[in-house]
């Protein structure tokens, strides 16, 4: 029988052509605009797949993985997966996979944009000139904060939490910027030392230290509200705070009040903590940039991502292991071996 593969998103083409090369059974569930089903809609469809590929943040709780506990794998389109209940589909003998290293540089790209955009103002400068605002020289300045050594010729220091793949191509394009690079990854402690002008810091020296911090770690049960009210304390208040990875390792709340009070200069957010709604202030503040969770939307790199998410499932679909596997342990499961 033909294995069934459910991708409840708009997929993009060159994921689409891998599926129709596997003839395997595709069923596509959306609206015309690309809408996600409602999660009673997608509990009803996995009864009826053997492989699910939810959209990156698209949630896939306890309750969408029991209704089907014969699932042969979840093969998620994006490099965080913590919208899926791993802990259940490992106890039912279900590999998860995602999309790591296809996105990195793209993300990276996007960091660093919403660094020099929300130290630069360059949106609220934009909107002054779209406005009409702008009368010549003698009215508002849009001072921003130098990236670069600047005016006095002191370098920068940029802080990255989360020395992964994403968190080492932001690295690398700090290096045009002449920045010192200090680090916080508790995993990641031996092959920062090893770095070339790079330090390792714990994370409160690194709050302390740094003009610039940028989050690339994942969303889990430790970096839950990493930042909060005692951390955003620790900022000089001339730094800004930029966040690519998943919005609720900031206390946003916390951050809303710390911008509102001058605690620290400004935040770059592309990741919010319940997206995508925005927690009261936030959007009124004249301090922040604000992007709606496009860290890696560059059609090139979306594409690919859908023929790794797309590749995935086509080999949990066959019985074979996948390239991207999260929970590698349940290939030893009976659960997995009986399915
Ligand atoms: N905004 C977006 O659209 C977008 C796009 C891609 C990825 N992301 C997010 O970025 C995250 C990182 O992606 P990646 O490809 O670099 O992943 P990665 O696994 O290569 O790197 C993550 C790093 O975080 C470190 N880490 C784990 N726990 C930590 C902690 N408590 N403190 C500090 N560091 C910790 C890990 O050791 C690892 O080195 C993803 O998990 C995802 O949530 C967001």
């Amino acid at each position: 029988m033909r294995k069934r593969i459910l991708i409840p998103w708009a997929m993009l083409g060159r994921g689409k052509e891998v599926l129709k090369k596997s003839k395997s059974e595709v069923r596509y569930l959306h609206g015309p605009k690309g809408e996600l089903p409602t999660l009673k809609e997608l509990i009803q469809a996995v009864c009826q797949a053997d492989v699910l590929v939810p959209r990156g943040t698209q949630p896939v709780p306890q309750e969408v993985i029991l209704s089907n506990p014969n699932l042969l794998g979840i093969a998620n389109y994006g490099v965080g997966y913590d919208n899926i209940d791993i802990a259940t589909a490992t106890q039912l003998g279900i590999p998860v996979t995602n999309t790591p290293g296809v996105l990195t540089e793209t993300t990276a790209d996007l960091a660093w944009a919403l660094l020099m955009a929300t130290a630069r103002k360059i949106p609220q400068a934009r909107d002054f000139v779209l406005s009409g605002q702008w009368k010549g020289p003698g009215g508002k300045v849009f001072m921003g904060q130098d990236i670069g050594p600047g005016g006095s010729n002191k370098p920068k220091t940029l802080g990255i939490i989360g020395f992964g793949k994403i968190g080492q191509a932001v690295m690398r394009r700090s290096r045009g910027f002449k920045m010192n690079v200090i680090a916080y990854d508790p995993l990641m402690k031996e092959e920062i030392e090893k770095k070339r002008g790079m330090e390792y810091r714990e994370l409160d020296d690194l709050l302390g230290k740094s003009d610039f911090v940028t989050l690339h770690c994942p969303l889990t049960k430790e970096t839950h509200h990493l930042i909060g009210v005692r951390e955003l304390e620790l900022m000089k208040p001339t730094a800004i705070l930029v966040n690519t990875s998943r919005g609720p390792v900031v206390d946003e709340k916390a951050l809303v009040s710390a911008l509102q009070k001058g605690r620290i200069a400004g935040a770059g957010l592309d990741v919010y903590e319940e997206e995508p709604e925005l927690s009261p202030g936030l959007s009124q503040l004249e301090n922040v940039v604000l992007l709606p969770h496009i860290g890696s939307a560059t059609q090139d790199t979306r594409e690919q991502m859908a023929v790794v998410a797309a590749r995935n499932a086509v080999a949990m679909a066959r019985g074979k292991k996948p390239l991207n596997i999260i929970n590698p342990e349940v290939f030893q499961s009976t659960k997995y071996l009986q399915k």
